[in-house]
């Protein structure tokens, strides 16, 4: 099995799916912020805040080039992993590239009690959350293999599309 890699906005569901889809397929997960949280012995926020959003992008460059010659694995991106041209061509040579969309107000609605989002900081609204999307719409675009509505939907039927999805490409490996 090819890797999976979920990209889309912040709380569009990439952890929640990769989880489920875990469970139902038995691949592992990484979860991107987690790892680099990991390595650098502290939170997403404190990274932000000590090193700026350049050095976390870095991070995310560098972890993700870790995953060569890696198969069967549910990658987790943070929601900017899309923002670096590299970081997505890499994507598209080791699996497939999920994009898992909601409306922005479901977003809202799910990430507004939600400390661990440094670039919504001090910006919690529908309206700058819509505005970030469409700011990088064309990234998601240009990098998605294909795309996910999440809003309103159960987790597991939006897990057994996803595999559906990426069956006949498996088929070809
Ligand atoms: C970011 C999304 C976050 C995290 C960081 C930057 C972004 O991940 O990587 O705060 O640029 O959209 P989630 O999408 O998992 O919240």
């Amino acid at each position: 099995m090819k890797n999976i890699f979920l990209i889309g906005f912040m709380g569009t569901g990439k952890s929640t799916i990769a989880h489920k889809l875990s469970e139902i397929s038995g691949m592992s997960v990484w979860e991107m912020d987690e790892e680099i949280a990991k390595k650098e012995h502290c939170s997403i926020p404190e990274i932000f805040e000590t090193h700026g959003e350049s050095y976390f992008r870095q991070k995310e460059t560098e972890l993700l080039m870790e995953l060569h010659d890696t198969e069967h694995i549910i990658v987790s991106c943070g929601g900017g992993t899309v923002l670096r041209e590299c970081n997505v061509t890499h994507m598209r040579s080791n699996g497939s590239i999920i994009w898992l969309t909601a409306e922005a107000e479901t977003i809202y609605q799910r990430v507004k009690d939600d400390e661990n989002r440094p670039l919504l900081k001090g910006n919690m609204s529908i309206e700058y959350i819509q505005k970030m999307m469409s700011d990088r719409y064309e990234k998601y675009l240009d990098a998605a293999d294909y795309v996910i509505k999440t809003d309103k939907r159960d987790i597991t039927e939006i897990c057994m599309e996803i595999l559906e999805k990426i069956k006949g490409e498996n088929e070809n490996v």
